[in-house]
């Protein structure tokens, strides 16, 4: 296969097509140079680049919003406190919950991930509440955020992991979660989407396995909710949990998704103001939903950069990064990464020595590939790609046992997303075909 130009740069997909240049202009660091390189930006799954859009959300917020929430008389209090609420309303219709109430905004993933374990560890709820020799069932491709914190439970609570494995194409081994999943099982948790193999889990049917024995099932959709459609309802989830900053939102802004009987039922593990409906000395009530598990100041221009918000004062859109993905549509983004990740890895396979990890089946795959050169080290190949001004990630991808599993100890790993073009993909694997001959042989 030839590396050269194509100059296509639009995906088709049914006859709708994402517009890849006009996007690219929305976002201003990808006119950035690494020396005299173009920037490609190839690590979408460590975090994605911010449109004008969502940049200038944050501005408005802090130029003519900015106040502490659910608690200030003024005006400034109360529109900060209508913005952040119409934020959790359309996160929740975007991924298809009841309504604002099932959305928690955390930090990260991570942060509503451990949420989840601690709440279910402290329960006031004997039903919810952790038990010794209750049983969690994960798989081996975790990221350490869904992992570590379930092995402090085994610490705390005293429960069994369960550790389901893979196929060596990177697919699940889903009769070894069939048979892992017993009447003791608490707890299913899965990547929707990994974070290393880019393999697509069959979450409906995981969770049905769940449910089916009387667990509750935890998606991290951290690699998926930034990428394809996802409803919370077709899933079947009862927990949900994502990272802004992987969708064209800020750091620092995550969210949870629970079922609304479930959170009701929770107990709150942080603890303070904004997350309480009545103090005294002696004891303490909740709020109601979602303040409940939003203690202290939260992350309010973070959580209006993520959702978006009409201000209904004066009919003024802050566009966030929800309203920016469903304007391209989920479909179509998923569809557009799908064309770059079969054109990349049809260019990969072609190159000598290059190991590509997961699956090749393109309906079982994200826009995530994970590869080695034969006898190199990754961190020197990402080294050499990012002399060419290419962003790639090297290392163990905080998913070190699935890294054991494959027998390696890192990998080198290209993401894409929106504004990625054939073209960078292109000079990504003549780069790397040139790398391979010259540099690395
Ligand atoms: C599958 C998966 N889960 C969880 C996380 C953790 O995300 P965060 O660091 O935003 O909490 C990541 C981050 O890369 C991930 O890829």
């Amino acid at each position: 296969m030839s590396h050269t130009s194509s100059g296509r740069e639009k995906s088709e997909v049914k006859g709708t097509a994402i517009d890849v240049q006009g996007i690219r202009a929305d976002f201003p660091i990808l006119q950035r140079k690494i020396g005299d390189k173009p920037l490609i930006y190839f690590d979408n799954a460590a975090t994605t680049q911010k449109p004008q859009q969502v940049l200038r959300t944050i501005q408005e917020f802090y130029c003519t919003y900015n106040a502490n929430i659910h608690r200030s008389p003024h005006i400034l209090g109360q529109e900060a406190t209508e913005l952040y609420e119409q934020a959790h309303k359309n996160v929740a219709s975007f991924i298809g919950a009841d309504d604002g109430r099932e959305i928690i905004f955390v930090r990260n993933s991570t942060e509503g991930i451990n949420l989840v374990a601690y709440s279910l560890l402290f329960s006031g709820s004997e039903r919810l509440r952790l038990h010794r020799g209750d049983e969690v069932v994960l798989t081996v491709m975790e990221h350490h955020s869904n992992l570590v914190p379930w092995q402090m439970m085994r610490e705390q609570a005293g429960v069994t992991l369960k550790i389901v494995g893979i196929h060596d194409d990177g697919t699940l081994d889903l009769e070894q979660l069939r048979e892992a999943i017993t009447e003791r099982t608490r707890l299913v948790c899965c990547a929707h989407v990994s974070n290393v193999l880019g393999t697509i889990n069959p979450v409906r049917e995981i969770g049905r396995l769940a449910h089916q024995a009387g667990a509750l099932f935890l998606v991290d959709g951290a690699q998926s909710v930034p990428h394809m459609p996802v409803n919370v309802k077709e899933i079947g989830c009862d927990f949900l949990a994502f990272s802004g900053h992987k969708m064209l939102a800020s750091m620092g802004i995550g969210v949870l998704y629970g079922k609304r009987e479930l959170l009701e039922e929770m107990t709150p593990f942080l603890y303070g103001g904004g997350m309480i409906a009545d103090v005294s000395l002696e004891r303490a009530t909740w709020n109601k939903l979602p303040w409940k598990f939003e203690a202290g100041t939260p992350n309010v221009c973070g959580g209006i950069a993520l959702g978006g918000a009409t201000d209904l004062r004066t009919g003024q859109h802050l566009e966030g990064a929800v309203d920016y993905l469903e304007r391209i549509g989920m479909a179509q983004v998923q569809a557009h990464e799908r064309t770059l990740t079969a054109y990349a890895l049809e260019g990969l396979r072609a190159i000598e020595g290059v190991r590509v990890y997961g699956p090749l089946d393109l309906e079982k795959r994200g826009g995530t590939i994970t590869f080695n050169v034969a006898g190199s080290d990754a961190h020197l190949v990402a080294q050499l790609l990012n002399d060419e001004g290419i962003a790639v990630r090297s290392g163990g991808h905080c998913a070190y046992p699935l890294a054991g599993r494959l027998n390696v100890e890192s990998t080198v790993r290209a993401s894409f997303y929106i504004y990625n073009t054939r073209d960078e993909v292109n000079r990504f694997l003549g780069a790397l075909e040139d790398i391979v001959r010259h540099k690395l042989l």
